[in-house]
């Protein structure tokens, strides 16, 4: 099968090379022409675990291009994903569409041959029926079909995701692009990765009532942290007692600073647009954006009080920027309104990650780097555990308590046990536990 993914971002990369990877020939075309150079290079623009491999050797094996023309990938392949950024749209937090609608031009008047158009992009319902629609007026005589096939992969974990994915989504009812579709994901039928056909509307609304109940599951224990901090109750034992139902599951049962990143953030406000401007407003979705934005700033007054509620002039040391680890990804991390925060209450803010500080550069101000997660801790009067990277499950408390003003830490992860904290003669303060 000749594909064409347009948008070399997490999913078109991972997406791309992981399609090449089944045997498939695959372009990927990017309109940022220093991208497709450095991927030309071999050189990938994301920290994603594996990805280098996986796009060297296939580009190797001449399964995987990179091309910034658009027009030429599109001419020859029989399947055609769209996986361009979907963000938020200024001002009233719709999904903005100008990236895959403009994308959508562009491949229509490359079109030859029957031809699945594929939206990967996360985009509301009816997106479809937009792009069939701007198609048909570029192009009236192209055949092509249009269908919905939304992507769930996680970033740190988007070559197993996609490689062994819960579920695969395909939206259509046309034949041919079914019979397309299942030949694009047949090695993934082979791992028996259930494949669900099933209308584009509903295929675009699985997408966004996923993320949003994930979303919802996230929040609502952390309400539940929050209230076992005021009745001496502790979350983690009481998501472990809920999780242990098969009807609720254990996963996205863990309290922390919110969520954010990449999708959720953006997909729960979008979702929440999109049912209100058809009248059947998402309450609950609503609730759970409103609590979530007001839970980051919640989690300064967190250190604010570990230190006595003043801030003035102390140096807080802050252990993870991105918005979850094993990524350099920094869209909408809690860390830049916790670290705003902070600096408002007037601390000076050091910061180290293992992969983001470059991202993080462009988005935080007034924050000292360092290179490690003791030089970070130097002078501070408080270590804050923002993003549960590996490598700071394990510190080396004797060797902070030397380095830092106040041997405090704040665990908005809840990686360590009160206990053990306190046996190194640290204040702990943590999610939902209460203070040792
Ligand atoms: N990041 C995730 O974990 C994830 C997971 C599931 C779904 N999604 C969805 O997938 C979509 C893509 O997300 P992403 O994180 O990969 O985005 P991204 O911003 O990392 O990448 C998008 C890429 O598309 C390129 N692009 C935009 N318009 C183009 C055009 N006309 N022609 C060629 N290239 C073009 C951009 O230059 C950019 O490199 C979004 O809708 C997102 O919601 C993301």
């Amino acid at each position: 099968m000749r594909v064409a993914m347009i948008g070399t971002g997490y999913v078109g990369l991972v997406s791309g090379a992981c399609f090449a990877d089944f045997g498939h020939a695959v372009i990927c075309v990017d309109k940022d022409a220093a991208k497709v150079a450095a991927l030309k290079r071999g050189e990938i623009p994301i920290h994603e675990p594996g990805l280098d491999e996986l796009v060297a050797r296939n580009a190797q094996a001449e399964r995987l291009q990179f091309t910034a023309d658009l027009g030429g990938a599109v001419k020859d392949a029989e399947a055609v994903f769209i996986a361009v950024g979907t963000p938020s749209r200024r001002g009233d937090g719709h999904a903005d569409l100008t990236f895959v609608h403009e994308a959508a031009r562009e491949i229509a008047r490359a079109l030859s041959g029957f031809t699945v158009v594929i939206t990967k992009s996360t985009v509301p319902v009816g997106t479809g029926d937009e792009v069939e629609r701007i198609i048909r007026e570029t192009r009236p005589e192209a055949e092509f079909a249009v269908v919905s096939n939304p992507e769930f992969l996680r970033e740190g974990a988007a070559i197993r995701d996609f490689k062994h994915p819960d579920r695969i989504v395909v939206g259509t009812e046309d034949e041919r692009a079914r019979e397309i579709m299942t030949a694009l994901y047949r090695p993934l039928y082979l791992n028996r990765s259930p494949v669900m056909f099933t209308d584009r509307r509903t295929a675009e609304l699985i997408k966004y009532a996923a993320n949003a109940f994930l979303a919802t599951k996230i929040t609502f224990i952390n309400e539940i942290a929050d209230l076992a901090e005021k009745v001496g109750a502790d979350v983690q034992e009481v998501a472990r007692g809920i999780g242990l139902d098969n009807r609720i599951g254990a996963k996205f049962l863990h309290a922390g600073p919110g969520f954010g990143g990449s999708c959720f953030p953006k997909d729960t406000v979008a979702l929440i647009k999109t049912a209100q401007d058809h009248a059947a407003p998402l309450r609950i979705v609503e609730a759970v954006v409103a609590a979530n934005d007001q839970r980051k700033r919640a989690m300064a007054r967190k250190v604010s009080s570990a230190l006595g509620g003043e801030l003035r002039g102390k140096t807080i040391a802050v252990l993870g920027l991105t918005f979850k680890p094993n990524t350099d990804d920094m869209r909408e991390a809690p860390s830049i309104p916790l670290i705003a925060a902070l600096q408002d209450m007037g601390a000076k803010v050091r910061a180290y990650d293992p992969e983001g500080i470059e991202q993080a550069r462009a988005v935080l101000t007034g924050v000292t780097f360092c290179g490690s997660a003791y030089s970070c801790a130097e002078g501070a009067s408080a270590l804050v555990i923002v993003t549960e990277w590996e490598q700071f499950r394990a510190l080396d408390f004797a060797r902070l308590k030397t380095v830092m003003a106040r041997p405090v830490l704040v665990d908005l992860r809840n990686v360590y046990q009160p206990e053990e904290v306190a046996r190194h003669g640290f204040a702990y303060e943590s999610v939902g536990r209460g203070k040792t």
